[in-house]
């Protein structure tokens, strides 16, 4: 038996001692009816401190006290413990496609109905990245999608059309391939400019805005940020551009501009663009946010501004009629991934920099990409609106026949598309972009940051670089 008196339990704060005092006497009272004394058995103490601290909570705790590394712990876990359930601390995969209709007809508030709408393990899912993108203890409104650029289309589809998309002169060629493979035909346009260059953009937005056929008032000019962008790691200044576009649209009461930060190479502990202003944010949840090379999914979160809300709106209308949501199980992957996020970027961006700052020294490389490097152009603005900078570099040795040596020459490190897995990726880009559309410049190889030693990955690296200059010196 255990001995529990009310002076036991010490809090500092006196309304709530006051408070507890009631509540432990009150118990203690209801305890000695059964012959027990001040006496409580294991069960009921346990029982007790589970609702002293509910009690102690109620009014002061609340989800936005909680830092981002320990939301991610707790991905898909229920907000707060149970008393009585054995609830389980991985969620279950809900596969069933639909639900039983209730006999009155009506499914109900919220009532599930079927899989393409809505299913519970998305919904944790889209849930727990809400509130990582939102902050402060808010819920982002957040689609979970197949893939990224199941996202990416849908988003687009989403807008009032004439649509115009303002895209970064760098970007995930995935992007302007889908626009000129399926999208141009339907009237979604876009325009390459850059976006590093705020003044640049500025002018290149109030322009359209100025022009006769001004597309903002007719339809909807999207300005899309991709940050650090792929393959160049160039860094775009998303808080500046959000505020000239949130400027733009008070001054001009109707006209629909949106911003979109396609956020795959920073996830969330690394930059989290709604709190930067912009009104919606796209992940590849198959790189970071997964983790393992093993899922394919997409994410956007919308911020809770008036425009964030309308684009979440419509979004979601698009995403259902279309059907382009993600699997449960692909789903509860992600949800996984997520509980060793901060970890595992973590490690990443450390990696990466000890990687960038070796080949930065390296007699054979003719120039590193990495925003963490002093030398990079934008490292200002990487240092601003990253809390690291990233698990993702690429470099440039002197033609493409060396590139493809070094690439060839590797052994830890693995040659492979995609990023944000465990094991260090190496891809020559240029070879893999469509011929037409290749802006990777030749000798450029992309690098995809795991979790392995460091030294092991600089020793086969310096190996492969040392093979391929005998091999290009010849
Ligand atoms: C920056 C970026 N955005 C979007 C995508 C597309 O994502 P997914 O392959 O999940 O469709 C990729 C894929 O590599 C990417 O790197």
């Amino acid at each position: 038996m255990l001995h529990i008196t009310s002076s036991k339990i010490a809090l500092n704060n006196n309304s709530r001692l006051v408070f507890l005092h009631h509540v432990v006497n009150r118990q203690l009272n209801s305890s000695s009816g059964k012959g027990g004394g001040d006496e409580l058995s294991p069960a009921e103490a346990g029982r007790l401190g589970y609702q002293l601290r509910k009690n102690l909570d109620k009014n002061s705790w609340n989800e936005s006290s909680l830092s981002l590394s320990t939301l991610l712990s707790h991905a898909g876990l229920s907000s707060s413990s149970n008393e009585n359930n054995n609830a389980p601390l991985s969620p279950p995969i809900e596969l069933a496609t639909t639900y039983e209709r209730p006999a009155d007809g009506n499914y109900g508030e919220g009532g599930l109905i079927y899989s393409r709408s809505c299913n519970p393990t998305r919904k944790l899912l889209e849930t727990a990245i809400g509130k990582l993108e939102a902050g402060h203890g808010q819920t982002a409104p957040t689609f979970a999608f197949s893939s990224g650029m199941a996202a990416v289309a849908s988003l687009l589809l989403a807008q009032k059309s004439p649509v115009k998309v303002l895209l970064p002169e760098d970007v995930y060629h995935g992007v302007p391939t889908q626009l000129h493979v399926c999208l141009n035909d339907h009237g979604i346009l876009h325009e390459s400019v850059n976006m590093t260059n705020v003044h640049d953009i500025r002018q290149t937005i109030e322009h359209h805005l100025e022009s006769k056929h001004n597309i903002a008032d007719d339809g909807t000019l999207v300005v899309w940020m991709e940050t650090p962008s792929n393959p160049l790691c160039q860094v775009t200044d998303i808080q500046s551009i959000c505020e000239f576009v949130n400027d733009m649209r008070s001054q001009k009461q109707n006209s629909n501009i949106i911003t979109v930060v396609d956020s795959t190479w920073a996830p969330p502990v690394i930059t989290r663009p709604l709190l930067l202003g912009a009104d919606s944010v796209i992940h590849s949840g198959t790189k970071y946010l997964g983790g393992h090379s093993d899922v394919l999914l997409g994410t956007i979160s919308c911020s809770p501004n008036k425009t964030g809300k309308s684009i979440a709106q419509r979004l979601k209308s698009v995403q259902t009629s279309i059907g382009a949501v993600a699997s449960p199980l692909e789903c509860w992957l992600t949800l996984r991934g997520l509980r060793s996020l901060h970890v595992r970027v973590e490690r990443q961006c450390q990696t990466a920099m000890k990687l960038a700052t070796y080949l930065d020294g390296h007699e054979h490389i003719v120039q590193v990409h990495y925003p963490g490097l002093e030398s990079h152009p934008h490292h200002a603005t990487a240092k601003h609106q990253m809390t690291m900078y990233g698990g993702m570099l690429s470099f440039e040795v002197k033609s493409e026949s060396m590139a493809m040596a070094v690439a060839g020459a590797v052994n830890t490190i693995r040659r492979a598309t995609s990023l944000g897995g465990t094991e260090t990726l190496i891809e020559h880009r240029a070879s893999i972009e469509p011929p037409e559309r290749r802006t990777s410049p030749p000798g450029l190889l992309r690098m995809s940051v795991g979790l392995e030693d460091a030294d092991d990955l600089i020793h086969d690296l310096k190996a492969a670089l040392d093979i391929a200059s005998q091999i290009c010196h010849k």
